[in-house]
């Protein structure tokens, strides 16, 4: 049974559009890999579609994960199963606090079928040192829990927030979205050492990023290249220092003349 993220000719539409055409990738175990890639070249419609967002239809392709075919499971399935997605723009809940989000996430994952839910819930008081460790680790100030789910937190305090998430659910496949996004110096580096604290053999982590300053922190062993709904190339780290100093042109001219 492999537990890499197996992505075969994976062809999705928004509405009337179609957007990814066809996406080949495979994220190995124990592996990192970044996504880079112009706007709309698909990259979030690619980490949506992983979670399963009811938005986006799957018109065709397969998407497997430890044996299973991801695209017959639930958003909740998935997520058993140790899918994570970190969203680019997540929503703020007012009225439900980090404490109780965190908490109701991690017990609706160690919820079994056929048991009492509080068989099987973490204890507030193993909670409470898992959340207060982690938070630790994240530098981020202890009223942060008590505070709504995203309401109001800053684009740095948000991103925290899924490191959070991550860090407490444990998943075994990580989808990131952006997480450089809105990050200042310091505060990309906390995240990312939060990545890397995270990563184990058993772990793969998609990151999406626009910038090759973000894989200095959080290593990539493969770089895939996403232009116009598909993977046009893959290669290691190199291949994002290159973007950086020439951006897409080349590879869109190399990709239209060999098309
Ligand atoms: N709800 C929607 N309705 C119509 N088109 C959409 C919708 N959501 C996304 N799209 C289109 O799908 C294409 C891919 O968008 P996507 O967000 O996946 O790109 P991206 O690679 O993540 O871009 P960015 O780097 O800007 O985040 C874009 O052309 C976008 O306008
Ligand atoms: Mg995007």
């Amino acid at each position: 049974m492999s537990n890499d993220l197996i992505i075969k000719q994976l062809r999705v539409r928004i509405g009337e559009k179609e957007i990814l055409k066809g996406v080949d990738l495979t994220v190995q175990q124990g592996t990192i890999h970044a996504i880079m890639g112009p706007n709309g070249s698909g990259k979030s419609t690619l980490a949506y579609s992983i979670a399963g967002h009811p938005g986006y239809e799957v018109t065709d392709g397969e998407i497997w994960y430890k044996g299973q075919n991801v695209l017959e499971l639930d958003v909740d399935e998935r997520s058993k199963l140790g899918l994570f997605l970190a969203f680019q723009y997540p929503v703020s809940i007012p009225g439900l606090t980090v404490n109780n989000f965190l908490r109701s996430a991690i017990n609706a994952h160690r919820a079994e079928e056929g048991k009492d839910p509080k068989e099987t819930a973490m204890s507030v008081a193993e909670f409470r040192k898992l959340l207060r460790e982690h938070m630790r680790q994240l530098e981020m100030s202890e009223d942060f829990a008590r505070r709504y789910l995203n309401d109001g937190f800053s684009g740095g305090e948000k991103k925290r927030l899924e490191i959070l998430q991550m860090a407490m659910l444990k998943p075994s496949m990580a989808v990131m979205d952006e997480t450089d996004s809105g990050l200042d110096i310091d505060a990309l580096k906390i995240v990312a050492n939060g990545v890397n604290a995270l990563m184990n053999p058993g772990m793969g982590v998609l990151v999406i990023t626009h910038y090759q300053r973000l894989l200095n922190y959080i290593k990539p062993d493969v770089v895939s290249i996403m232009m116009e709904g598909r993977v046009v190339r893959s290669g290691g780290p190199e291949l994002a220092l290159a973007l950086e100093e020439k951006g897409y042109d080349w590879i869109r001219e190399e990709v239209t003349t060999h098309a």
